[in-house]
């Protein structure tokens, strides 16, 4: 069925709380990172994925977390929807860094130890790195393939600097490097990666990520968060920045099927389904939606099936849109005391910086 614009909804990927379990292992060198998992966790992670997606499937209605967008097709697809003219978050939130960067800089301080969530192609981090001169960088990405290709470049660009990749799900755990200093820490979260968790679910990442950077109690950890926020705008713009023209995004959401019968086994048809996207109004947020464009059923290993109606849906990612008020007043329950905000002259996008 069509989705309501106001039905309330609770999203399965948020069924669990986000767990950035940081530097509950021993750290691994990053080039041993894959290679080095035991065969018997590897076969609990697959377990652990399988059943996370077809508890999904099996919802009423269905959700598959936005995090299986993320293949290596599905981050060069990302990739290119950050260059479609309707997509403006990310050349919003460049320009935010680029216009008020001497004062990020200041307000951040040099010779952090830079973690970036949700890395992606670290082009962001990257000019962050030329202001910021960190002494250390840290990307973070559950596409670890397309990190690596990323953070191949940034050793290139930042030969001196200390560069490693974290290839995993920060839904679920994530092991830092063991040796990496308690103070000094600045984590990056851009491209309002944030408005895909629902608000509880937001507020306790970020008391996860104010622990991080807290040093674990380390006193004088004089850490900090700098983090980018959509704000809400005109429903045009933000429903076309989701279903451009060109039907990137489109392609994007479509991928994920593609996606989860690899990791499933199950026999999704892409051409089966439709892309939709509308931003609903009682929760600001934009969602995203694959429709069943005919009566259909898949079917997964160890007897799963799925019935489809013609019309129905699977929810695949919820982006909320947040006033900066109202993300302030989260920073500050998820124990951010200070924090400081640089947005554009239209106010479309905001970058924060916030400290306990
Ligand atoms: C919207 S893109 C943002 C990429 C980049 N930071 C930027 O601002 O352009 C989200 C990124 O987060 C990564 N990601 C999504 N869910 C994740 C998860 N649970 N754990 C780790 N990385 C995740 C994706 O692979 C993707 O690179």
């Amino acid at each position: 069925m069509l989705p309501t614009r106001s039905a309330p909804r609770q999203a399965a990927w948020n069924a669990k709380p986000p767990h950035l379990a940081f530097e509950a292992f021993e750290g691994l060198a990053p080039e041993a990172e894959s290679a080095a998992v035991p065969v018997a966790a590897q076969a609990l992670a697959e377990q652990s994925v399988f059943d996370e997606i077809t508890q999904g499937l099996l919802q009423q209605p269905a959700t598959i977390s936005p995090k299986f967008f993320y293949d290596q097709l599905g981050s060069e697809l990302f990739e290119s929807i950050t260059r479609l003219p309707e997509y403006y978050p990310t050349r919003t939130e460049h320009a935010v860094m680029q216009q008020h960067a001497a004062e990020i800089a200041a307000a951040v301080g040099q010779g952090r130890t830079l973690i970036e969530l949700g890395a992606g192609n670290c082009e962001k981090a990257r000019a962050l790195c030329r202001t910021l001169a960190p002494a250390c960088f840290v990307g973070v990405d559950i596409s670890a393939d397309f990190l690596q290709g990323a953070v191949a470049r940034m050793r290139e660009e930042f030969p001196h600097m200390d560069v490693r990749a974290v290839g995993a799900d920060m839904t679920r755990g994530v092991t830092l490097p063991a040796n990496l200093p308690r103070t000094g820490r600045l984590v990056f979260y851009p491209g309002s990666s944030i408005g895909n968790f629902d608000p509880p679910h937001a507020l306790m990442l970020l008391e996860q990520m104010r622990e991080l950077v807290d040093g674990e109690g380390e006193p004088g950890a004089d850490g900090g968060l700098l983090i980018g926020i959509d704000l809400p705008k005109e429903v045009e713009v933000l429903e076309a920045a989701y279903d451009d023209a060109a039907g990137v995004t489109a392609a994007f959401n479509l991928n994920v099927l593609t996606h989860v019968n690899r990791l499933i086994g199950s026999n999704f048809d892409p051409a089966q389904w439709r892309h939709l996207a509308f931003f609903n109004t009682l929760h600001s947020r934009i969602e995203m939606h694959l429709q069943a464009m005919s009566p259909l059923q898949v079917r997964w290993p160890g007897g799963g099936v799925r019935d489809f109606a013609a019309g129905e849906c699977i929810h695949t990612e919820n982006s909320y849109k947040y006033t900066l008020p109202a993300f302030t007043d989260l920073l500050a329950r998820a124990g951010f005391s200070r924090a400081r905000a640089w947005t554009d002259p239209r106010d479309w996008f905001a970058v924060v910086h916030a400290q306990p």
